[in-house]
């Protein structure tokens, strides 16, 4: 029989691989899965909920003990991998990008590690894409807090007592993030204004009731790579944004920035000066700030109040501060990876390598580096 096991995250990290509802599933396709005890208890999934949907509910050295797979929300230790059976796969946020020495060391173990970052963002691919279900309760998130920073109401409302006049948000990066907090920020009754330099988004802001705000030159016409991603823009495009961002900001009430390029450092989009423009109470949430943020006065990981009375937030884990939904989404990205792995009929399992989804997330094999992306700065 096929075992899975499932640790206990570090004390930042309260998501969890698996939820009841997929070890249930995953023992339909024939695994057993062995979850170390409380691994689940920040995602309010008890031990007792896991034992009744199939788990095992052991402790940590036995979850691991010679299992064949390992699931984990963020990488695991070569501890953790060193004490499966041989060869095992491991799948994970592994932060394919991130310590480079510690990723060597983990191929070193010969386990095939997965990275889900990498999942390609195909149809059939959909429902194991992590990025898009963390980042669309993120996008969520972050307007939420926002709107619980600002201390102002976000609706217009006409009372006899005076008009309350309406928030203006306004939303940098409009990917699966940003999308989701233009959403969250209409539903909250702001007036929204959103940025991007893939011209595809355009009409994605419109057709969700916000105002399209962009410089829309050549250079934008061509901003979208292939895999849908933006590229870094040239100097001369940089200055032409940095100027209209300038002139709009400093109306706004609340900005948050989600804007990425993948491998890179977040692109720099708010200046100080653009700050010290911005009106007392106005809040900023940057969701980038894991990858140095949008924000030059953003500190990841903390929330500060400029001179001039701004707040910003450079939150690390916001998926995280709604566990209880982002692991079961999470839970279920993995659980749709993991049965393209097993021979439904045998209930074996039964990887094919050269599955353009199993061949996109392989990071490491056979004690190697194998992953294109990464495969080059191997020792
Ligand atoms: P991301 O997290 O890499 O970046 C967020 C946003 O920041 C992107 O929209 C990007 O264009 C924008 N950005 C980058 N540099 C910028 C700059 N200098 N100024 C302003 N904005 C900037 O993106 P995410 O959310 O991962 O989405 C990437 C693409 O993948 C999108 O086209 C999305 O629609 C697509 N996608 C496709 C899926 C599928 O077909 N299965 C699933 C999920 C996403």
């Amino acid at each position: 029989m096929v075992t899975i096991a499932v640790t206990r995250e570090a004390a930042d990290e309260p998501r969890v691989a698996v939820s009841p509802e997929t070890v249930k599933k995953l023992g339909a396709l024939g695994a057993k899965v062995r979850v170390e005890s409380g691994a689940g208890s920040r995602s309010r999934f008890s031990d007792e909920a896991y034992t009744a949907a199939g788990a095992e509910v052991v402790s940590h050295e036995a979850a691991l003990s010679g299992a064949d797979i390992l699931l984990k929300v963020r990488r695991p230790s070569d501890a953790e991998i060193k004490a499966l059976k041989p060869n095992a796969l491991v799948a994970a946020m592994i932060d394919p990008y991130g310590d480079r020495a510690a990723l060597d060391a983990m191929a070193a173990t010969g386990a095939s590690v997965f990275s889900m970052e990498f999942m390609p963002r195909t149809t059939r691919a959909q429902s194991m894409d992590v990025l898009s279900s963390q980042a669309n309760l993120a996008g969520y998130k972050a307007v939420v807090d926002a709107a619980s920073m600002f201390g102002q109401a976000l609706p217009m409302m006409m009372t006899p007592a005076g008009t309350v006049p309406a928030a203006k948000a306004f939303i940098m990066g409009v990917g699966v993030a940003g999308l989701q907090a233009i959403a969250t920020a209409r539903r909250l009754g702001a007036q929204v204004t959103a940025t991007d330099v893939r011209p595809a988004t355009k009409e994605q802001v419109q057709s969700l009731g916000a105002k399209f705000v962009a410089v829309e030159d050549e250079e934008f016409k061509q901003a979208q790579t292939a895999a849908g991603y933006a590229k870094p823009m040239s100097p001369e495009y940089q200055a032409k944004q940095a100027e209209l961002v300038a002139n709009h900001i400093k109306n706004q009430d609340m900005v948050i920035t989600t804007a990425l390029i993948p491998g890179r450092p977040a692109p720099k989009l708010i200046t100080r000066a653009m700050v010290e423009s911005m009106k007392p109470g106005a809040v900023i949430v940057d969701l980038a700030a894991e990858r140095g943020g949008n924000c030059e006065l953003t500190v990841p990981g903390q929330t500060i109040e400029t001179p001039n009375g701004v707040k910003i937030a450079g939150p690390l884990n916001l998926a995280g501060t709604i566990a209880v939904n982002a692991s079961s989404l999470y839970a279920k990205n993995l659980l749709a990876f993991v049965d393209i792995m097993f021979d439904k009929k045998e209930k074996t399992l039964a990887v094919n390598w050269d599955d353009e989804l199993i061949k996109g997330t392989l990071v490491a094999k056979d004690g190697a580096i194998v992953h294109p992306n990464l495969a080059a700065k191997s020792p």
